[in-house]
């Protein structure tokens, strides 16, 4: 964008205008003429390019597109691709020239990140004298022949352990509770629950907090054993936190790294080894539990349901070594230069490395980018370039911990601050039936009026819009609090607007198992592949709105009035004498300056064309929309966990919190469990202040000058 120029030539020529007055009218002449010409010019490429719009060009383009999305998951299947193993490079290269072949400018970028892979482990079960039982199965009964990098958590530290073995339900906080309540200790023990307690990670350091040896998750009954990271305490390389772990560990990079005995390191890893056991195993060491009866609602979901919790009296014994290992992983992307702002980023991404065939987890989402890619190929080629740019991404190592992401978004901080308007992430793109979407609130309406735009894939004649809003609860918007996709980074470290969306209301069996195949993918999870179509359809769609629209289409009066519910639902957590009034005066004045930005967006939309200066106006407006978000940034980053950093939606502490908004409260009113009652109300009331002022400077930003009178 060159609208700065009008304003510096100005003056000079009012200096010069006694001089060069002839002159003047001659150049006058002949800009005109060469204005006539130029005009003439690009009306017609324009005219070419926009006969129809781009989002009507853009869905036009589906033929048989469900044939291409399919094609493409095969191809992205046929081999097992955890990051950092040699399986992973025919996938990269797959990704790599399919974006080249459909014309887009494509460039990797390679990190050298600290993974975790198993080396040796073996488990078995014992008399309490020590002599053998029976050698227990750790393999995966759904992966016979043993083709998959074998189950484990990665980053399980090692260890040796022969022990009784305690069973813990789901391993919540309510499941030791109750143990406790039954006089069971797990202490000293080897502690067996069954998968479904939440972050495989945060079962494992409650179980260790209580002082347990080992924890084993158990999976489903069909066969398959759920992988899975253990890693604590955010997202990214545990050696380089903050800054990205740049370069190739062949060549050498050079790099600052921690030490992996640094204590900021091993706050990182679970104390205790863990590992994911297939439902027959479980049921084999249940079998030999004594003690208190297992309590009736622990029964549902296991193969066998008599006998007791334990401890004991038959002992297990479990060893795990894990290989760490600083292996090279490679982030993947095709770009579609904006041109009026080609430095302003819409971004779309989804994680590329897979636990195991990876046709769900995380393919679904890599074909339908892949699909996208091709439509945007061909309307390059019919002239179409959007107003800002596109970035399509393929994040490798997210399974690790959202590594390839983070690092990324590390390494280029300042400028995604200054740049981004907006993260799109997919990462299992199908799992099942129903559409499901989270967002930061400034995308929900653009979200909805997409949906009403996209054929609903399963019932005939309906939008997707349709079908969700007549699903249980209507139309329900979930908000980013977790940290579990590629979105982490953007939002939770970066402060960018951010969406997530899938198809599929309930978790899908097969999830980090043997059974995430194409074959389940063609036979159940979306037989015609019209779901991937519908999800390529909105992500495509939400990437042209962001880019082509002159004004940004972010609404903060949705952001404001789902603080408003937050806050009301934040009532119930806090004493009733703490006052939230502080928080409900920002959340009013936010009301004030969004419909102060939106009506003010409303009226330079109509100046759009008028020239140099209204562009200027309205690159400043679309500043203020695509900044708000940052405000929600605490500088320093939360209390404890300085790298998360949005105030109001990062991952609580407390894997189990019930509040999942307001996070730095949400943290105050778990940790001050701990403290004398005014010490309490003073921590949490700090917090609250905080959040009002986060509040308060995002409606500065959105009015702008009018701050300052006009
Ligand atoms: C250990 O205990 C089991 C069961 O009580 C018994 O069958 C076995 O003979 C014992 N072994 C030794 C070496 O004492
Ligand atoms: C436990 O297993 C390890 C590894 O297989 C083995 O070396 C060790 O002897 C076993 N312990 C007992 C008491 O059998
Ligand atoms: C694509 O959709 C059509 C119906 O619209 C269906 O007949 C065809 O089998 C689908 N293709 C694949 C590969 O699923």
């Amino acid at each position: 964008m060159r609208s700065i120029s009008p304003l510096k030539l100005k003056p000079s020529i009012t200096r010069s205008r006694h001089l060069l007055l002839p002159f003047s009218f001659l150049l006058l002449f002949l800009l005109l003429l060469l204005y006539t010409v130029y005009n003439s010019l690009t009306s017609k490429t324009a005219s070419l390019a926009y006969a129809t719009s781009s989002p009507t060009l853009f869905l036009s383009l589906s033929t048989s597109a469900n044939a291409s999305i399919s094609h493409d998951l095969r191809s992205l299947t046929l081999r097992p691709h955890v990051a950092g193993t040699p399986g992973a490079a025919s996938t990269t290269s797959f990704v790599l020239s399919r974006l080249r072949s459909q014309g887009l400018p494509t460039f990797s970028r390679q990190y050298s990140p600290l993974l975790s892979f198993p080396s040796h482990s073996s488990l078995s079960l014992h008399h309490s004298n020590g002599s053998l039982i029976a050698p227990l199965s750790l393999s995966e009964p759904a992966d016979p022949n043993a083709i998959l990098l074998p189950p484990y958590h990665a980053y399980s530290p090692s260890g040796k352990t022969l022990a009784p073995a305690v069973y813990a339900n789901l391993g919540r906080e309510q499941d030791f509770q109750t143990l406790d309540g039954l006089g069971v200790r797990v202490n000293g023990c080897v502690v067996l629950v069954r998968k479904g307690g939440g972050y495989r990670g945060g079962v494992v350091a409650r179980a260790a907090e209580r002082g347990a040896k080992a924890v084993l998750i158990a999976g489903g009954s069909d066969g398959g054993v759920e992988r899975g990271t253990v890693i604590l305490g955010g997202p990214g390389d545990p050696l380089t936190p903050g800054w990205g772990a740049i370069g190739s560990v062949i060549q050498g990079s050079d790099v600052e790294r921690l030490q992996v005995a640094a204590e900021e390191v091993r706050r990182r890893f679970p104390t205790i080894p863990s590992m994911p056991v297939a439902a027959v195993t479980a049921a084999e060491i249940l079998r030999t539990l004594g003690g208190p009866p297992l309590p009736h609602k622990w029964k549902e979901g296991l193969v066998e349901s008599e006998g007791g919790v334990g401890p004991g009296p038959a002992l297990v014994n479990f060893t795990y070594s894990e290989e760490k290992r600083v292996a090279e992983i490679q982030d993947i992307f095709g770009m579609i230069r904006g041109r009026e702002e080609p430095d302003r980023y819409i971004i779309l991404g989804n994680h590329r490395d897979a636990w195991t065939y990876g046709a769900v987890d995380p393919h679904s989402g890599t074909a339908t980018l892949l699909e996208i890619a091709r439509r945007f190929g061909v309307m390059l080629q019919s002239g179409w370039r959007p107003r800002r740019t596109i970035i399509l991404c393929s994040w490798d190592a997210e399974e690790f911990g959202m590594i390839g992401s983070t690092e990324w978004v590390e390494e280029n901080l300042d400028n995604l601050h200054s740049k981004a308007v907006a993260y799109l992430n997919v990462d299992c793109a199908v799992q099942g039936v129903g559409f499901n979407a989270a967002t930061t609130p400034q995308l929900d309406k653009l979200l909805i009026d997409i949906t009403k735009k996209v054929k609903d894939p399963d019932v005939e004649g309906k939008t997707v819009y349709d079908t969700w809003l007549s699903a249980n609860g209507g139309i329900s918007i979930e908000r980013l609090s977790r940290a579990d996709s590629d979105f982490t980074g953007f939002l939770h470290h970066a402060g960018i607007p951010s969406l997530d969306m899938y198809y599929g209301n309930v978790e899908f069996a097969g999830y980090h198992t043997a059974l995430d195949s194409f074959h389940w993918m063609e036979t159940q999870g979306d037989p015609l592949f019209h779901r991937h179509l519908a999800i390529a359809e909105i992500w495509g769609l939400l990437a042209i709105r962001l880019a082509d629209d002159v004004i940004l289409p972010f609404d903060y009066q949705s952001y404001a009035s789902q603080l408003e519910e937050h806050v009301h639902a934040l009532r119930d957590f806090v004493d009733e004498k703490l006052s939230l009034e502080s928080i409900h005066a920002a959340i009013k004045d936010l009301h004030s300056a969004a419909n102060y930005a939106f009506t003010e967006g409303q009226k330079l939309e109509l100046q759009h064309s008028s020239g140099d200066y209204a562009t200027l106006r309205i690159r400043a407006m679309n500043d203020r929309l695509m900044l708000a978000e940052r405000s929600f940034l605490q500088e320093e980053g939360l209390d404890g966990r300085h790298w998360f950093r949005h105030l109001l939606y990062s991952p609580p502490e407390d894997y189990e919190s019930k509040l999942t908004f307001f996070t730095s409260i949400a943290d105050a009113i778990s940790r001050s469990k701990r403290y004398k009652e005014s010490k309490k109300r003073f921590a949490i009331c700090h917090q609250i202040w905080l959040v009002a002022r986060a509040i308060r400077r995002a409606s500065q930003v959105l009015r702008g000058e009018e701050l300052f009178g006009g």
